[in-house]
């Protein structure tokens, strides 16, 4: 109690440009104030409020010690989760009589940047910057740390894990942000499954170009892909075990665009040895199938869709994609193998559902699936997803029986 009392007490630091010096790089610090979580598998968040100019941060310099801090993730919110200084987060967090528990962005969460296992620093490239407080719509930037392992602190010790921002006001050329590919569906118990989405890249006259990727997965993901598909020919932005440390790798086809008429898909292969089915949804036991792109743009104007959801099996697959070639033939044979190895994984072939019961089983495990994923995302983000998947639900032709995904690029 005294250490929950002691934390409201602080106040937010507000990220204010030293006066005069409005080109000169500045550091910012966004660490815990000296924290005591006690409970292992403890998420915390720290906001920092931005000033009302426009800010660029172009680094990221971790200050945590991966034997304390599990992972660390900066997101930018339009609104914070809590008022308070520190609060209770995370998709995964249970909850805790220490800290108050919440959401990370009450709204308009985006992910700027992840930190696992001693990564090193992240420049961006050059003339790249996340523009973020002033009038974009990242008013605070978010710090969740996952503290694993808390013997440290249970005999009076401290923790200050964080990030130091790189950070500049005079205005970068090229702007960053962050693309996301998901899925909802189910992983049946004793199988191996593809869990896949695709969609026509959402930029009108806007080119990106993805430099960097991150995959995240809980416990049964094996591999998961990223790829652009332009004029049928698949190109690999990324591939990683999701077991490894979930931090942003450089994109694996240097050089990358994507432009209007590519089209962005992903796959996670999943292994679910249990005897039990699992769903996607918000708890360590459920799963989640992401895998982010990190890009830059000529000019600040980043893109205003930013998620990629498709129902996931067993209603969706790339089979059943209608916005564009995506050309199944012509996929890379080793989507499903996990970097050095050289054998891909299998799907366990597993009914189709074509009764209605079964139709209408799946419907609802997703709508829960949803109500889960409301906690993490605000009211636009999951508009948007809800409004990719209505429109990607099977739907009944008058003429015959069959169903069709009625995904249209239009
Ligand atoms: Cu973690
Ligand atoms: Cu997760």
């Amino acid at each position: 109690m005294l250490a929950l009392l002691v934390l409201l007490g602080f106040t937010s630091v507000s990220l204010a440009a030293p006066a005069g010096s409005s080109d000169v790089p500045a550091k910012v610090d966004l660490l815990m104030p000296d924290v005591q979580p006690k409970l292992p598998d403890t998420y915390l968040c720290h906001k920092i409020k931005l000033d009302s100019t426009d800010t660029y941060i172009t680094g990221f310099v971790p200050n945590a010690d991966m034997n304390i801090a599990h992972h660390m993730l900066l997101y930018g919110c339009l609104e914070p989760g809590s008022d308070k200084n520190v609060w209770n987060c995370g998709e995964m967090a249970a909850p805790n009589p220490l800290f108050e528990s919440a959401p990370t962005c009450k709204s308009g969460p985006k992910i700027i940047y992840a930190w696992a296992m001693d990564a090193p620093s992240l420049v961006l490239p050059k003339d790249v910057a996340f523009k973020v407080g002033g009038h974009t719509d990242i008013k605070y930037i978010v710090l969740q740390v996952h503290y694993k392992n808390v013997t440290k602190f249970l005999n009076g010790g401290k923790d200050r894990s964080g990030i130091t921002l790189q950070t500049t006001k005079k205005s970068l050329p090229r702007g960053a942000g962050v693309y996301l590919l998901g899925t909802m569906g189910s992983i049946p118990a004793h199988s191996t499954v593809y869990m896949e989405t695709a969609c026509p890249f959402p930029g009108k006259n806007l080119v990106i170009h993805p430099f960097a990727y991150r995959t995240h997965a809980h416990t049964l993901g094996r591999v998961v892909s990223g790829y652009r598909i332009r004029d049928g020919k698949w190109a690999e932005v990324g591939r990683m075990d999701p077991r490894k440390p979930e931090m942003f790798y450089n994109a694996t086809t240097p050089h990358m665009t994507v432009k209007k008429g590519d089209i962005l898909a992903a796959r996670c292969t999943m292994e679910n040895g249990l005897d039990h089915d699992v769903a996607i949804g918000a708890t360590q036991k459920d799963e989640m199938c992401n895998f982010y792109i990190m890009y830059w743009v000529e000019g600040d104007h980043i893109l205003d869709k930013s998620y990629c959801f498709s129902p996931g099996p067993p209603t969706w697959y790339w089979a059943d994609f209608k916005g564009g070639d995506i050309n199944l033939a012509a996929r890379p044979k080793d989507i499903s193998t996990i970097p050095g190895t050289d054998k891909p994984l299998v799907a366990t072939e597993t009914e189709k559902f074509g009764e209605m019961a079964a139709e209408d089983n799946a419907e609802q495990e997703e709508d829960v699936a949803l109500e889960s994923l409301l906690d993490q995302l605000g009211a636009d983000e999951l508009g948007s997803i809800l409004g990719d998947m209505e429109d990607r639900r099977p739907q009944r032709r008058e003429e015959d029986d069959e169903y069709y995904y009625g995904y249209d690029n239009n």
